[in-house]
């Protein structure tokens, strides 16, 4: 798929990874919806993306009918829908067994409603829409790009709930690619190591240092466009489907 005739979807799109993503595809002619919860910084990115480009709606990815819904908007805004990219996600820490006693039940729930739950709502409602496009070359209609992270491999303490979303979001890319195949379909996934957004910005510098140097190569923080670089390779290359790619520079997560 050419970017210059991307209409995407994106959730968490004003802030991140999922920001990224809407700035890389703008740039190189596409345009961009994005799904979030923070209006202020919806505003703020449909102000630097352009208002012909980009529109913002305060979407909940963890309720169903509310995602259909901004998904018919999201095509009336856009001039149709190929692409779904899932950034929306939330870090849920807490320990199964802490100070405070077990983990409330509430916790793990919300975690996965969103991580996981959210990305399914989101796909599902895409696809809905995506099966209807005129078949492109290789007959494809459409590509669903969903976010995971390396903690579905290497879940740290303290992340059982976190680990456990994403894990479901990886071990759901597999069969949805194969069942939406029939459609010209693709569903691939991403499982980013450790990258530099507002999610780790709130650490203390040492943590961020330490974080750092755990990374082989190259020993820095992923960067947001390293990330919607990826997604761009995706976008474009029409054979790579029903896969998770780790984009880690080789980081592999320790127990805490
Ligand atoms: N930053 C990292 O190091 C890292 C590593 C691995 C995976 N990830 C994943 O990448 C994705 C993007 O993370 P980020 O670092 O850009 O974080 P971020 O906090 O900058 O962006 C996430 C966005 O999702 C939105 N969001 C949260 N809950 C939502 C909901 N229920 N409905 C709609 N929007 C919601 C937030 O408002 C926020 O704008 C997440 O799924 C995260 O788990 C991030």
């Amino acid at each position: 798929m050419q970017l210059s005739n991307v209409r995407a979807v994106i959730t968490g799109g004003v802030s991140g990874l999922g920001l990224a993503v809407a700035e890389h595809l703008v740039a190189h002619g596409g345009k961009v919806a994005l799904f979030d919860l923070n209006d202020e910084k919806g505003a703020a990115a449909v102000a630097a993306l352009g208002q012909a480009h980009a529109s913002y709606q305060q979407v909940n990815v963890s309720d169903e009918a509310a995602v259909a819904e901004a998904i018919e908007q999201a095509h009336a805004f856009l001039g149709g829908l190929n692409v779904a990219v899932n950034c929306a996600g939330i870090l849920g820490a807490g320990r199964v067994l802490g100070k405070e006693g077990p983990m409330p039940l509430a916790g793990f729930q919300g975690t996965v409603m969103v991580n996981l739950v959210g990305s399914f709502n989101v796909a599902k409602a895409a696809a809905n829409r995506i099966q209807h496009n005129d078949a492109g070359p290789d007959g494809e209609r459409g590509v669903i790009i969903n976010t995971a992270s390396i903690a579905a491999y290497e879940g740290q303490i303290g992340q059982a709930a976190y680990a456990a979303s994403k894990g479901g979001v990886v071990s759901m890319t597999l069969p949805m690619a194969r069942e939406l195949s029939r459609f010209g379909i693709r569903v691939n996934t991403i499982a980013p190591g450790v990258f530099w957004t507002p999610m780790v910005d709130g650490m203390p510098p040492a943590v961020q240092e330490s974080l750092a140097a755990s990374i082989p190569f190259p020993s820095r923080l992923g960067k947001p466009e390293d990330f919607a670089s990826l997604v761009a390779y995706i976008l474009g290359n029409t054979y790579i489907n029903g896969e998770t790619i780790r984009l880690d520079g080789a980081t592999r997560l320790a127990p805490k």
